[in-house]
């Protein structure tokens, strides 16, 4: 018998839990070459802000043991020409679409992003990308911080019925009380992990490796971690949980619904191999079968210690 693999995200109901992480799958369109994208659970756009950014000043990545460091800056070409061009691309892969949205200066932009695509039909759900590190101009991520977290949250809440995502960071000494905050303020999922911030230097030119000198350190390095956290949150929280960080294949993926998500992110792992999420998927379904586990849901949290 073929595996269920069906999971319920908030109102979102998607027909596998395998989604690409927000930033590493730009709107879908170069990776229609690539695989079926008609094959993903959803589709997590490229973070958009109100207006539009250039992002940081290259080099914005480097490559790191294991992984990668990135300060790309939220490039983005803005709302009005997301909506404009990237919506009807997004829409083409016939796949559910979840909305990454940030602030660039005030937190108000958010409201104002989460009210104009709670108009929009074909937005499946929203992400609050409430810990980019690469964001010069902030001080503190509001996601280092529960009040603010929940402010932002049930201010979102109170202009969208859409489902709502709250992305993490882990660099936090408690990631438990940040996904309380989002839960208790009617955040529907939360998402984690965001990158680890990093550093890397060339000591030939003795200059940092990114321009912007550090960054968001993402790929295998960082799976413990966000495995760690997935755990923690799981026993806190009774909203699903995405859980993301250097996901690379089957085997990895199906470590982090053992630590507890009911959906998972694949990120870096993207710019390695471009087909690899359906991969990861087969590998899933295989994994379901050969250990008599009749659907996905059954799986999460299902550590045994
Ligand atoms: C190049 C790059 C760009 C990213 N851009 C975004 C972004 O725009 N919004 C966001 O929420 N996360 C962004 N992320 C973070 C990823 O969505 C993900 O949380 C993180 O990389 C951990 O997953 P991974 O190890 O599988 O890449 C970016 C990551 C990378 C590597």
């Amino acid at each position: 018998m073929k595996p269920e693999l069906t999971v319920n995200i908030g109102k979102l109901k998607l027909k596998n839990p395998l989604l690409v992480a927000s930033g590493t799958f730009g709107y879908g369109e170069e990776y229609a070459d690539f695989i079926d994208l008609k094959k993903l659970g959803a589709i997590v756009s490229k973070t958009i802000t109100l207006k539009p950014r250039k992002g940081n000043l290259p080099p914005r990545t480097c490559e790191t043991p294991a992984g990668m460091l990135n300060s790309i800056g939220l490039e983005n070409p803005g709302l009005e020409v997301f909506l404009e061009e990237k919506i009807p691309l997004l829409v083409r892969a016939g796949v559910p679409v979840i909305v990454s949205i940030a602030s660039q200066d005030d937190p108000q932009e958010f409201i104002i992003l989460a009210q104009k695509l709670d108009e929009i039909k074909e937005v499946a759900a929203i992400e609050l990308n409430i810990s980019c590190p690469n964001i010069k101009e902030k001080g503190k991520l509001i996601a280092q911080d529960p009040r603010e977290t929940a402010a932002l949250v049930k201010a979102v809440r109170k202009v969208t019925t859409k489902t709502l995502i709250t992305k993490l960071s882990p660099n936090v000494t408690d990631i438990t009380e940040i996904a309380l905050a989002a839960e208790s303020a009617g955040s529907d999922a939360v998402s984690l992990i965001n990158t680890l911030i990093g550093m890397s230097i060339d000591v030939k030119t003795r200059r940092p490796r990114i321009a912007s000198v550090v960054g968001g350190l993402s790929g295998p390095a960082i799976r413990p971690v966000a495995l760690r956290m997935v755990w923690e949150v799981y026993q806190k929280i009774k909203i699903p949980i995405i859980g993301m960080g250097g996901i690379m294949d089957a085997s990895s993926a199906l470590e982090f619904f053992l630590a507890g998500a009911s959906a998972i992110s694949v990120g870096t792992a993207n710019f390695i191999n471009p087909g690899i999420t359906i991969e990861i998927l087969k590998g899933i379904e295989t994994y379901l079968r050969q250990t008599k586990f009749t659907s996905i849901r059954d799986l999460t949290g299902s550590l045994k210690k």
